[in-house]
């Protein structure tokens, strides 16, 4: 169903309240690219920073193709969902090797880390291919504006919700339409207590006309949380220190840490030497979106290098800043 009047007003609402971004300023795909990967699950307050210090890192998809992984890492280190880094780089080398950045959908959707969502939101503002973002802000604009009541993150939601906002895109200007629903959502139908008495669309709003706002959109029962016991143990031994790489199938892969004793549940004994074991801190917590950790970290000096778990390697300690991190080894090192 198209409606003029919806358009319009959100257009018109974006040409007064449009958030000032600098990959707006620009219509370089990569950068647009950039800014969508990281905008996939971080905030633009954490994330703008993130693209300015990566775009001076990397300027061109030739820097990031020609750079290592690790140093890919390094520049993301602290943003969290690493796939995202790891995919860029392995995207920007299939942009080389094509020797262009695609500008269609199907290209787009080509390129590792690049779903739906993102090929729309590159293509439309890039682009400005004629495709619908859906994304958490979209939703909740068009379920309490059109009443929707399919719960969010199901595959008939995405299905409805799309159509819905396709049709609704005006022609020849997906992107800037699109940007105004992210905002939209992001600025004024806020998820919790919108300012409804300041909303230009309040008037022929179905929830806010049904006070059904606090209730749309419907959600789907979340994911259970699951709980690990990470003990992290610094060794130190003539000035070097041991860590891995984090293995594939697990979080934070690519990323390097400390010994790591993974226990089965809190009361369970730490498998590991306890000559010249300094408890650190205990009990950290660490929220991840599908995990919780809980962590010790444990200090061992010794004078001769003890062996080591498989995948481990020394390293003089100085050196540690070179390595792509989590936030958790970050705390660690914090905490010596
Ligand atoms: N979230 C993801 N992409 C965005 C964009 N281009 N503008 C505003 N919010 C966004």
């Amino acid at each position: 169903m198209q409606d003029p009047k919806f358009t319009q007003t959100i257009l018109d609402w974006y040409a007064e309240n449009a958030r000032d971004l600098p990959w707006r300023r620009t219509k370089d795909p990569y950068a647009i690219w950039i800014s969508e990967i990281i905008l996939q699950q971080t905030r633009i307050a954490q994330g703008r920073a993130y693209w300015e210090r990566f775009m001076q890192r990397f300027p061109t998809v030739e820097d990031l193709a020609e750079a290592s992984e690790d140093e890919v890492l390094r520049a993301w280190q602290g943003l969290g969902y690493y796939s995202r880094a790891r995919n860029l780089h392995a995207a920007a080398r299939q942009i080389q090797a094509a020797g262009r950045f695609p500008d269609t959908l199907e290209g787009l959707r080509a390129l590792k880390g690049v779903g739906d969502y993102t090929a729309a939101a590159i293509g439309s503002i890039a682009f400005g291919l004629h495709a619908a973002v859906v994304d958490g802000n979209v939703y909740r604009v068009l379920a309490r504006y059109y009443g929707r009541e399919e719960p969010v993150g199901t595959n008939a939601a995405r299905k409805t919700f799309t159509e819905l906002a396709t049709e609704l895109l005006p022609e020849g200007q997906a992107g800037t339409f699109n940007q105004a629903m992210m905002d939209f959502g992001a600025l004024q139908c806020i998820p919790a207590a919108p300012d409804c008495s300041a909303c230009p669309l309040a008037k022929s709003c179905t929830a806010h006309k049904g006070g059904r706002v606090a209730g749309l959109p419907v959600k789907q029962a979340s994911a259970a949380v699951k709980t690990r016991w990470f003990s992290y143990i610094y060794l130190r031994c003539q000035g070097e220190t041991a860590i891995r790489k984090r293995p594939a199938g697990d979080i934070w892969q690519g990323l390097w840490e400390p010994v790591l004793i993974e226990r089965g549940a809190p009361d369970q004994p730490l498998d590991w030497p306890a000559d010249g074991l300094r408890l650190l801190r205990q009990g950290v917590k660490h929220q991840l979106t599908h995990r919780t950790i809980y962590a010790d970290f444990y200090l061992q000096e010794t004078k001769d290098k003890p062996a080591l778990p498989a995948g481990y390697r020394w390293i003089p300690e100085k050196e540690l800043e070179q390595y792509a991190k989590s936030r958790l080894f970050e705390i660690m090192l914090d905490s010596r």
